[in-house]
């Protein structure tokens, strides 16, 4: 059941655009059963790289902001496919660049903030407990759900863009209580410690739950950036778009989260992870950390880890403008400079064409990232420890010791 408001966008009284907007979120609302559609606080765009959008989405972007479309709520934007303003440095073509720009200004002109992160949370876009949202971005979805506590389905770019316009999304799957609560106890048997331990666990969960609800316990303590590269993998590797953490994620606190016939699955090392993410190579091109966007708190553990050294490979710390801006101030930026490293704005090894730039190995700490990047950026992979890849860009080499 649409208000009169609602109606009166869908029947195009608020022009093209918007009508074209409510169609998708209507179309959404009949094809999941939605009975009405809720107001969103906030709207989170993904399909914003020129390598994943092409001329075609390029094109539709344009014509879409031509209609005079505007944001009603705070929009953010996902990574763009190369760094705004550095792109000519690290080696990006200018045809690239050019029709990367157009995007990012048409996604502007419709009043989206070209904040270009996917830990949109990090920089002021950071929904309160309850709060309903329309977010794409798997990674800022499931934290979204999971560690704030706000609502939203896995949205895809255009449909985000879409409750963006219109301030509305459908009612329905995450948006509703009952479907907040776990299909799977996953008891954890093993220690986790770190950014990758708890993305290979995140790895592990989701190619068992895929897109179900898992409820976690047996992790007595966790940082946000480990949290982040859980539900990062998670999200990846599977398709959860919320889980739970006992005594640690918020709805954990207020009342029981689990279904009443869940499943139960336990989780006795973390070994399969690390072996099936891991190809048998040693020279490394390039090592990534920041996937997703690196927290002040990640870029500082860098800074100290290469201060006074140099980096043999090449060493891309991927973050946001305003954690870019954050690490300059506090001089983290110089020291990670002075080694050889790179800290890269608005955008990742993932979304960014590092094909062109001539990488064919890659070491991270993101799971996230050694899931996606032998395929989207025909990267081999080695994934470990902070601590290993900061050993592997200071020597060239990835050291199985
Ligand atoms: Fe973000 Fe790129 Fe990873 S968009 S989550 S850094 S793959």
């Amino acid at each position: 059941m649409l208000t009169k408001e609602e109606e009166a966008m869908l029947n195009g009284e608020m022009g093209e655009g918007v009508q074209k907007a409510m169609e998708i979120i209507v179309a959404l609302g009949k094809i999941y059963n939605a009975k009405e559609l809720i107001k969103v606080e906030s709207a989170h765009i993904s399909g914003v790289s020129y390598k994943n959008l092409g001329d075609e989405g390029l094109e539709f972007l344009e014509e879409f902001a031509s209609m005079g479309v505007k944001t009603i709520v705070e929009a953010t934007l996902n990574p763009a496919g190369m760094d705004m303003e550095s792109w000519e440095e690290l080696g990006f073509s200018r045809e690239f660049a050019e029709k990367q720009t157009r995007i990012v200004k048409a996604y502007e002109r419709m009043g989206v903030k070209a904040t270009c992160t996917c830990t949109p949370y990090l920089i002021g876009n950071k929904p309160k407990f309850g709060q309903h949202i329309a977010w794409s971005e798997s990674s800022a979805i499931i934290y979204a759900n999971s560690i704030l506590g706000a609502r939203t389905n896995r949205e895809s770019g255009i449909s985000a863009l879409a409750s963006a316009i219109t301030g509305r999304t459908a009612k329905y799957g995450l948006h509703l209580d009952e479907n907040r609560l776990a299909d799977y106890i996953v008891r954890v048997k093993c220690d986790v410690k770190g950014v990758s331990d708890f993305g290979a666990l995140g790895y592990l969960i989701g190619k068992i739950v895929r897109d179900k609800v898992p409820y976690i316990t047996g992790i007595k303590i966790a940082d946000l950036d480990e949290l982040k590269a859980l539900g990062a993998s998670m999200a990846a590797s599977g398709a959860v778009g919320l889980f739970h953490m006992e005594n640690i994620t918020p709805e954990t606190k207020i009342k029981k989260m689990i279904k009443d016939h869940a499943e139960e699955i336990e989780i006795e090392n973390l070994k399969e992870a690390y072996e099936t993410l891991n190809y048998d190579i040693r020279e490394i091109d390039v090592v990534s950390i920041g996937c997703p966007h690196a927290s002040i708190e990640e870029i500082r553990k860098v800074a100290y880890m290469i201060k006074g050294r140099k980096v043999k490979s090449q060493l891309w710390i991927t973050t946001s403008r305003r954690i870019y801006d954050e690490a300059k101030r506090q001089g983290l930026l110089e020291i990670i400079n002075e080694a050889g490293g790179k800290v890269i704005r608005d955008t990742c090894i993932v979304v960014a064409p590092i094909e062109e730039l001539g990488f064919k190995t890659l070491a991270t700490n993101s799971a996230k990232m050694a899931t996606l990047s032998p395929s989207h950026s025909k990267v081999k992979v080695r994934f470990g420890s902070l601590e290993d890849c900061i050993k592997a860009a200071l020597s060239g080499v990835w050291n199985d010791n």
